[in-house]
C-alpha cells in the first residue's frame, strides 16, 4: 500500500483525497486544513485524520474546539508520498517535504522549475520514474496536451493554436471577479498556457491567448492545429475518441454550451458534478485545408484528479503507464479508451 499525505485540502486536495480512498493499492493517511471550517468537520466525520500545517492553524482548531489529530510534521512521518495541493506555496514546503525524506507532487499553480518535471499521464508518464518530486500540471495545460497529444500521435501537430475563454472563479469563491466584464489575461501575447504545454510536450509548436469571464464550472478552448498528415474529419474524431480521458459530446445531443456538461455530470452521479474528462464537441471537429478546428472544455476543479493519482503510481512504482491509467479510470468512473 502507497501511503499518501495531502497537504491543503481544498478545492483540488479534496478531490484527490478522494479519489486516492478509491485506490486498491493507496492508503489516504491524512489531509491538512489550515482554517477549524465545515470542510474540516466534514472531512473529521468521513473518518479522514485532519492535521494543521503550522502553529497558527492549531491556534485556530484550538480555539474553535476542532480536534485535530497533529501537526504536518506528524503527518509526514506516516507517508511516503505527500500531494501538495496548497495555494501556490509550493517553495515553502519543498524543503519540508525534502526533509521528511519522502516523495512530493505539487499542483499546476507552481512554476515547472519548482520540480524540474511535469506530468499529464497519457504524454510522459515514465519520465517521472526514480524522481522524487514532479508538478502535475494546470487544468487547462492538462486539457490541451490530452488533446495535442492524441492528435500528434496520429497525424503529427505542426503547429497548434489556441484561445482560451477562462473561468473567473471556483464556484465557492466569492469574492473573485469579473461581475461584469472580458478581461484580457493577461493583455500581452501570447499567454503563458502554450509554454506550459512545452514543459509536457517540448516539441510541440502552440502559441496561446487567454480572456476571463464571468463564469465559475468551466473553461472552453477553440483550437486550430496544423496536422502534418491531414485526416479526415471522422479519423480525427476517431483518434479523439480513443485517447484516454476524452469526452465526446455533440451539439446534435443536446450539448449546446458547458452547462450541459456539467449537468451531464449531475445526471452521471458523479462526485460534485466532476468532470475528469477532456471534454471534445465532435460537431466542432472541422477540417479546414491541413487544419483542424475543434471546441475543448475543461473542467477546472476535476481534470487533474486522476493525473494526482497516476503521478503518485509513476513516482512510487514500477506499475506500467497503462495499467495505472485504466486503474484510476475504472475506480473513478471514467469510460476507458486508452
Ligand atoms: N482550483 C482549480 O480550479 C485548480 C485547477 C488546477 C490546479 N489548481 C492548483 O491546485 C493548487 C491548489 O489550488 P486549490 O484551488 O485547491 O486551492 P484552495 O481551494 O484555495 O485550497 C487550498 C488548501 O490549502 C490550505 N492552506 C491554506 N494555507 C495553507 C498553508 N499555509 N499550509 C498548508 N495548507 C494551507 C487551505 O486550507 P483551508 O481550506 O482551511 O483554507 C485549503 O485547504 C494550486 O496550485 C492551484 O493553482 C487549481
Amino acid at each position: 500500500m502507497i501511503r499518501v499525505g495531502i497537504n491543503g485540502y481544498g478545492t483540488i486536495g479534496r478531490r484527490v483525497a478522494d479519489a486516492v480512498g478509491l485506490q486498491e493499492d493507496m492508503e489516504l493517511v491524512g489531509v491538512t486544513k489550515a482554517r477549524p471550517d465545515y470542510r474540516a468537520t466534514m472531512a473529521i466525520e468521513k473518518g479522514i485524520p485532519v492535521y494543521v500545517a503550522n502553529n497558527e492553524h492549531a491556534a485556530a482548531f484550538d480555539k474553535a474546539k476542532v480536534p485535530y489529530a497533529g501537526s504536518l510534521g506528524d503527518l509526514l512521518k506516516l507517508v511516503d508520498v505527500v500531494v501538495d495541493a496548497t495555494p501556490e506555496l509550493g517553495a515553502e514546503y519543498k524543503p519540508v517535504y525534502e526533509m521528511a525524506g519522502i516523495k512530493a507532487l505539487f499542483q499546476g499553480g507552481e512554476e515547472h522549475e519548482l520540480t524540474g518535471s511535469s506530468f499529464v499521464a497519457q504524454c510522459n508518464y515514465d519520465s517521472v520514474r526514480g524522481k522524487n518530486m514532479t508538478r502535475v500540471v494546470s487544468c487547462n495545460t492538462t486539457g490541451l496536451c490530452r488533446v495535442l497529444h492524441a492528435l500528434d500521435e496520429s497525424f503529427g501537430v505542426a503547429k497548434a493554436r489556441a484561445v482560451l475563454v477562462r473561468r473567473a472563479a471556483d464556484p465557492d469563491e466569492i469574492s473573485k471577479g469579473p461581475i461584469d466584464a472580458i478581461v484580457l489575461d493577461p493583455t500581452t501575447l501570447p499567454s503563458h498556457h502554450g509554454p506550459d504545454v512545452q514543459t509536457v510536450l517540448p516539441a510541440l509548436k502552440i502559441a496561446t491567448m487567454a480572456v476571463k469571464v464571468p463564469v465559475t464550472h468551466m473553461h472552453l478552448h477553440s483550437l486550430m492545429i496544423t496536422l502534418k498528415r491531414p485526416p479526415t474529419k471522422e479519423e480525427a474524431v476517431q483518434a479523439l475518441h480513443d485517447a484516454p480521458r476524452t469526452l465526446l459530446v455533440s451539439g446534435k445531443s443536446g450539448f449546446k454550451s458547458t452547462a450541459q456538461v456539467i449537468d451531464w455530470a449531475r445526471e452521471r452521479g458523479r462526485p460534485r458534478n466532476d468532470v475528469y474528462e477532456a471534454v471534445v464537441w465532435s460537431d466542432s471537429v472541422s477540417m479546414v485545408d491541413d487544419e483542424v478546428c475543434l471546441f475543448l472544455g475543461v473542467q477546472q476543479e476535476a481534470i487533474v484528479v486522476p493525473e494526482n493519482v497516476d503521478a503518485i503510481r509513476a513516482l512510487l512504482t514500477d506499475i506500467p503507464a497503462a495499467d495505472s491509467i485504466r486503474t484510476t479510470d475504472v475506480s473513478m468512473g471514467i469510460a476507458h479508451h486508452g
